[in-house]
């Protein structure tokens, strides 16, 4: 099982970065929300772009946005391996994924928990990730939801169905006590059961 780290709860941003620099975690989840799309308003990009100072982790880019073609050229600058986008947006879905694959960078689309699965379909061959959200997004430090389970089981199926490789991953309310609901999943993002704790090390360890 892969790990990201989300820091939208963290206290202390280099800090928190600079420590899970120190362990095994795979990947930095970069939550970004646009104070449109989901209520919560992130760091500006010009503020954002300095994340290279205090990890040399590759970036898992998740835009919580209303239109992500104004930040996926930003975001491909950075030291990223996935950009992920929502389904949910209005603008046209194949041209962001054609534009995330131009700069060489994987693409993954998101999909928050009221929105049917088979929503995805028509994108799945464009797709190397899925992120099934198990919370509504905006916010760390939601509770999991438990129909995550059933969803990421109907989504593997699907993803079997059609021979389609991409990654299953779950973001939001991920610790050890609902790990194991997601062990049909590729990678799972936690964030304040990573960011809240003393040892993050520890914490990671535990949901491999
Ligand atoms: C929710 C974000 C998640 C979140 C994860 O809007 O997309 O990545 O920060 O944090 P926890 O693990 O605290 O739910
Ligand atoms: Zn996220």
């Amino acid at each position: 099982m892969k790990i990201g780290a989300s820091f939208l709860k963290s206290k202390n941003i280099p800090n928190d970065l600079e420590k899970l620099n120190e362990t095994d975690v795979d990947f930095i989840h970069v939550d970004v929300a646009d104070g449109k799309f989901v209520k919560n308003k992130t760091l500006p990009y010009k503020e954002m772009k300095y994340i290279y100072r205090y990890t040399s982790k590759r970036l898992d880019v998740h835009l919580m946005v209303d239109n992500p073609s104004a930040y996926i050229p930003l975001y491909a600058e950075l030291n990223t391996e996935f950009i992920t986008f929502h389904v949910e947006t209005l603008e046209d879905i194949e041209k962001n994924l054609k534009l995330i694959k131009e700069y060489s960078i994987k693409c993954g689309l998101a999909i928050n928990p009221d929105t049917k699965i088979s929503e995805l379909i028509p994108y799945l061959p464009f797709l190397d990730m899925i992120l099934v959200m198990s919370v509504t997004p905006g916010f760390g430090g939601q509770e999991f939801m438990e129909n995550t389970e059933n969803r990421v089981n109907e989504l593997k199926e699907l993803l079997d169905s059609y021979n389609i490789k991409a990654w299953i991953c779950v973001d939001g309310g991920i610790n050890d006590k609902v790990i194991d609901k997601c062990r049909n999943a590729s990678m799972v993002v936690a964030g304040s059961y990573i960011t809240n704790s003393d040892n993050f090390q520890e914490k990671i360890s535990s949901l491999r």
